[in-house]
C-alpha cells in the first residue's frame, strides 16, 4: 500500500489550481440517469470516487465518454484540472447498486432517487456504518415513501418501487441532509405535481445540482434557501453544466498555506463557497485577499486559537474540521472544536497527538491547546479522507519526517495532491509499501 513521505517545516509559496467539487460532481453524475439524452459535465475532477461512481453508472447502463483536460486549463500550471464527461442513459440496464460499491462509497445511494423516478424501481444496498459514524439513509427512504415509492428492506438491500409515477408531496426533513435533499430533488423533478422540501440542505453542491436539473428542463426554485419548490415535469433533456469549484479542496490548501506560515494563491475558486472558514482564519490572524477568481492566503507565526462548531452550510463545514484542528494545534493558545454533524469524527485526534499536538476530546468537543509551531514529524495513518489530509497538513508543518499511511483515502478526494504541494515547495513524495 502506498504512503506519503513528507520532510516538513517548509513554508509553502506558489499557486494551486482548484478542481471541480467531488461532492457536486457525484450527484451530477447520478442525474445522468434521469434522461435518455446526453448530460455533459465540465470542470470534472479526476478522483477515485468519480471513477467508482462511473463504474456503478456503467453497470446501470450509462455510457460515459470523458475528454482530457479542457482547453484553457494550462497543464504547465500546478494542478491544472477540468475534464469533460458526457453521460448518456438510453436505457436503464440494471436497477441494482451492489453492496461492494455502496460500501466503498456511500454516495452510491444517490442513484436511488433517479432510478425510481425514471425506471420505477431501484435496488440499492444499505451502506452500513463508516469511519465517521453510523450514517443511516432513513431520511432518504422516508422522503421517497412520501413521494409514493414502496420501500422494502431485504437482505441488506433497499428495494424501492413505484407502479406508475412518483407524486409530488411536502417533505419536511427533521434534520438537514445533503444526500437526502439531492436524492429527493432528482426524484421530484420527474414526479407528477409539486414537491416542497422544507429544511432542505443549502450546501452550494445542492445549488449546482438544482441548476443542472433546471438546465435539463426541471422546474426548481428556492435554491440557497431552506425551502425548495419542485414542479415535476414528464421528461428531462440534454444539458451541459459546469461543476462548481471544490470548496473543501480550497479550504484544505488555505490551511496548508497557514499551517506552514507561507503564502498560496488558490486559483479557479470562490470565496463565498467557504466564507465561514475564511472568517475563522482571519480571526486567527491569517491574511486573506480576493483577486478575481483567486484567493491569496498568507500567514506568519503568532496565530490565535479560534473556536469553531461544525454546522450545515453556511456554517463551518464538518469536512474542514480535521484540517482546522491541525492548524489550531500550531496556534498560540487554546481553541474548542465542536462536531455536530457526525458522531465519530475525531478519529484523527490520536494521530495528531503523535505529532505532539495537545488535544483532549470531551464528548462532541475537542480542546486544542496550541503551543505555536512546534509539531514534529511521525508515522501516522488515518481512517477517512479529511482525517488523512489533516495528517498531511500537520506533516507539512512539522519538523522532520512524516509518513502518512493509507493514502488511498486521499485519492478519493484530492487530485494530484503531492504534485500540487510539491510545486509550491513542499518536500513530499509518494512511496510504495507504507
Ligand atoms: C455529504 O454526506 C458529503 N458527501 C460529506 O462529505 C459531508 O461530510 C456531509 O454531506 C455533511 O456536509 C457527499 O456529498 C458525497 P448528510 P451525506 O446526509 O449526504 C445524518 C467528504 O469527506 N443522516 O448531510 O451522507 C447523518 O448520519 C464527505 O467528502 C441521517 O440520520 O451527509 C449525519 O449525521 C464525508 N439519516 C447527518 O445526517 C439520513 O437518512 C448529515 O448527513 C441521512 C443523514
Amino acid at each position: 500500500m502506498d504512503a506519503i513521505r513528507i520532510q516538513g517545516g517548509v513554508p509553502l509559496n506558489g499557486t494551486i489550481v482548484i478542481g471541480g467539487a467531488k461532492n457536486a460532481a457525484l450527484p451530477l453524475m447520478a442525474a445522468g440517469l434521469l434522461t435518455s439524452e446526453p448530460l455533459t459535465l465540465t470542470n470534472m475532477p479526476e478522483l477515485a470516487d468519480i471513477a467508482t461512481m462511473g463504474n456503478l453508472l456503467r453497470q446501470l447502463g450509462v455510457r460515459i465518454d470523458q475528454s482530457a483536460l479542457e482547453a484553457g486549463a494550462d497543464s504547465a500550471e500546478a494542478g491544472a484540472t477540468g475534464r469533460t464527461m458526457t453521460l448518456r442513459t438510453e436505457k436503464v440496464a440494471s436497477v441494482t447498486a451492489p453492496y461492494d460499491l455502496v460500501r466503498r462509497m456511500r454516495a452510491s445511494v444517490l442513484v436511488l432517487g433517479p432510478l425510481v423516478a425514471r425506471h420505477g424501481e431501484a435496488k440499492v444496498s444499505l451502506p452500513g456504518g463508516c469511519a465517521i459514524g453510523t450514517r443511516p439513509v432513513d431520511l432518504h427512504l422516508k422522503a421517497l415513501e412520501a413521494l409514493g415509492a414502496k420501500i422494502e428492506l431485504k437482505q441488506g438491500y433497499v428495494h424501492a418501487t413505484v407502479p406508475k409515477r412518483l407524486k409530488g408531496a411536502q417533505i419536511i426533513f427533521p434534520k438537514v441532509t445533503v444526500g437526502g435533499t439531492e436524492n429527493i430533488l432528482m426524484a421530484a423533478s420527474l414526479a407528477e405535481g409539486e414537491t416542497i422540501i422544507e429544511n432542505a440542505a443549502r450546501e452550494p453542491e445542492i445549488g449546482n445540482l438544482a441548476d443542472c436539473l433546471n438546465a435539463m428542463g426541471a422546474n426548481i426554485t428556492g435554491m440557497g434557501s431552506g425551502t425548495l419548490h419542485i414542479k415535476g415535469v414528464e421528461r428531462l433533456h440534454a444539458a451541459r453544466v459546469p461543476v462548481i469549484p471544490d470548496r473543501i479542496e480550497t479550504g484544505t490548501y488555505a490551511i496548508a498555506a497557514a499551517i506552514t506560515r507561507g503564502s498560496l494563491t488558490l486559483k479557479g475558486t470562490r470565496y463565498d463557497l467557504l466564507k465561514s472558514v475564511f472568517d475563522s482564519m482571519v480571526q486567527a490572524g491569517v491574511e486573506i485577499t480576493q483577486q478575481g477568481d483567486s484567493i491569496i492566503v498568507s500567514a506568519k507565526n503568532g496565530l490565535k486559537g479560534v473556536d469553531i462548531m461544525t454546522e450545515p452550510y453556511p456554517g463551518f463545514p464538518t469536512d474542514m474540521q480535521a484540517q482546522w484542528m491541525a492548524l489550531m494545534s500550531t496556534a498560540d493558545g487554546a481553541s474548542m472544536i465542536t462536531e455536530t454533524i457526525f458522531e465519530n469524527r475525531f478519529m484523527h485526534v490520536p494521530e495528531l497527538t503523535r505529532f505532539g499536538a495537545d488535544v483532549n476530546v470531551h464528548g462532541t468537543s475537542a480542546i486544542v491547546r496550541g503551543k505555536g509551531n512546534h509539531l514534529s514529524g511521525a508515522p501516522v495513518m488515518a481512517t477517512d479522507l479529511r482525517a488523512s489530509v489533516s495528517l498531511v497538513l500537520a506533516g507539512l508543518a512539522a519538523s522532520g519526517e512524516t509518513l502518512v499511511n493509507r493514502v488511498y483515502h486521499l485519492d478519493r478526494g484530492y487530485e494530484r495532491l503531492e504534485q500540487k504541494l510539491e510545486a509550491c515547495g513542499a518536500r513530499i513524495e509518494r512511496v510504495g509499501g507504507g
